[in-house]
């Protein structure tokens, strides 16, 4: 048995979908266990771009078997496109190996329309710069016991009177909020046609996981966004609305966490959030334009620019706790060529003193204030290393001061977005490739 949780340990966007597609050269399932289409999850292949909503981020290995797992919320217009791009892409055995939980929610098209007519109509103060994928509602019918499950896309009947009563319990919210309240016959007339292409792949993905478990196979399960927009653990009101923590692979794939061997936590070489919400490393200056051009820091769903900072160690940390991170992988530390001097926060002084903890509900406090330590920066570009050594003295070091002061080893170093751009020192399914 093996199985590896890939989670994000910061505000998403960390390179989980390279990391993912380079270890599930090694896996034979891939697990997705949370959120929906409010991830982008970049794959480049050569000079070849797809960035992945909904499927599994191992969608490019073939004979993968790539599964949907029961804590995502799946919008089935946003799927039907993702299948048919990548068979436009050659790739003509998708719906063989794609498996689709049949205890997911759908997101249907009146959950768009809540999520942003209620941003919209809050002051920017409150406003949390969703994604506007109707995350939010999805997950709130879940949890009020109104949602639908894509299992009931096998009876529309059925599916008509649960599309109904889901739609009954939002009619005050949408007409509250301006809009109009759709007719439940009209959304299910134009589900119909995707139901047809997606019922064959439904299945209770949690024996799928079960299975392959119980036959040596090799499992990775690959979280959605980073650790600090989770629900219960990211920085609250300011974050989705499922569990992205590693905890949530056992929930999300229907396994118990026994089952779980490793988890491997992803964070860039520095910081970005992308929405609203504290972020106290967040960078004004030359420093955080040079890391949002030359890091290409631009959202991969909304397109919207990414906001940028210095990596925050204490926030690190915290996730090393609530995930129980065995290994970290680092990546893009190629944006950071031609800084100067690099900055990374080890503390942060409040107005009760210096805490090394990361005081998540007071982020947005007055009188908090990031400690930083200072790192010599490098100019030489490092997208050919391919071992350590290969690195430049400065990088080397900026890589093992992480790796002390986040208190867990570097399993992987990324120095590029393409797959060749990587430095692995430790693979989970195979073993360790070089001793750091
Ligand atoms: P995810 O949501 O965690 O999968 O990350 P995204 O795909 O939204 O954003 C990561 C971006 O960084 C994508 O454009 C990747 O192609 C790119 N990327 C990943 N790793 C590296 C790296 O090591 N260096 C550079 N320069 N880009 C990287
Ligand atoms: P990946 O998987 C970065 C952010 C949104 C917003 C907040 C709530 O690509 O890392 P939602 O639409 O989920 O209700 O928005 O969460 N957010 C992400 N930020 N990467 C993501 O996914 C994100 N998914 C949601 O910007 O601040
Ligand atoms: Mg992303």
């Amino acid at each position: 048995m093996s199985s590896v949780v890939i989670v994000g340990a910061q505000w998403g966007d960390e390179g989980k979908g390279k990391i993912v597609d380079i270890y599930t050269e090694f896996a034979d399932v891939v697990i997705r266990y949370a959120g929906g289409p409010n991830a982008g999850h970049t794959l480049v292949i050569g000079d070849d771009k797809l960035v992945v909503r909904l499927l599994p981020s191992g969608i490019l290995r073939p004979g993968t078997l790539c599964v949907l797992g029961q804590g995502m919320v799946v919008d089935p217009t946003v799927l039907v496109g993702e299948i048919d791009e990548l068979k436009r892409r050659g790739h003509d055995d998708i719906e063989a190996r794609l498996a689709i939980s049949d205890r997911s929610h759908l997101i249907l098209p009146y959950h768009i329309q809540i999520d942003t007519l209620r941003e919209s109509s809050l002051p920017k103060e409150r406003a949390l710069g969703t994604t506007k994928k109707g995350i939010g509602p999805a997950y709130e019918d879940k949890v009020r016991r109104t949602g639908i499950r894509a299992g009931e896309l096998r009876d529309l009947k059925q599916l008509t009177g649960s599309v109904e009563a889901s739609l009954e319990a939002w009619a005050p919210v949408i007409t509250a909020l301006g809009g109009s309240v759709p007719v439940a016959k009209d959304i299910v007339a134009e589900l119909a046609p995707l139901a047809q292409r997606l019922v064959p792949m439904l299945t209770d993905t949690s024996r799928v996981a079960h299975d392959a478990l119980k036959h040596n196979k090799r499992v990775m399960l690959e979280g959605a966004q980073g650790t600090l927009l989770d629900i219960d653990h990211g920085t609250y009101p300011f974050v989705t609305s499922s569990s992205a923590v590693a905890g949530g692979a056992a929930i999300g794939a229907g396994i118990g966490p026994n089952r779980i061997d490793t988890v491997i936590g992803i964070t860039k070489a520095y910081a970005t959030r992308v929405g609203s919400g504290p972020f106290p490393t967040e960078l004004d200056d030359e420093a955080g334009a040079h890391l949002r051009n030359v890091g290409v820091e631009f959202g991969s769903v909304t397109g919207r620019p990414r906001r940028t900072g210095w990596l925050d160690l204490p926030a690190l940390r915290y996730a090393s706790r609530v995930n129980g991170i065995d290994g970290l992988a680092l990546t893009k530390l190629d944006v950071l060529t031609g800084l100067p001097q690099i900055k990374v926060c080890v503390a942060y002084d409040t107005p009760a003193g210096r805490v090394t903890d990361l005081p998540i509900d007071q982020l947005d406090t007055p009188g908090l204030t990031p400690v930083y330590e200072v790192l010599e920066g490098w100019d030489e570009p490092l997208a050919s290393a391919r071992v350590l050594d290969q690195l430049p003295r400065a990088a080397r070091a900026y890589v093992r001061f992480l790796e002390e002061a986040a208190e867990a080893p570097v399993f992987l170093v990324s120095v590029g977005p393409r797959r060749a751009e990587t430095i692995v020192l430790h693979n989970p399914f195979v073993g360790r490739a070089e001793t750091p």
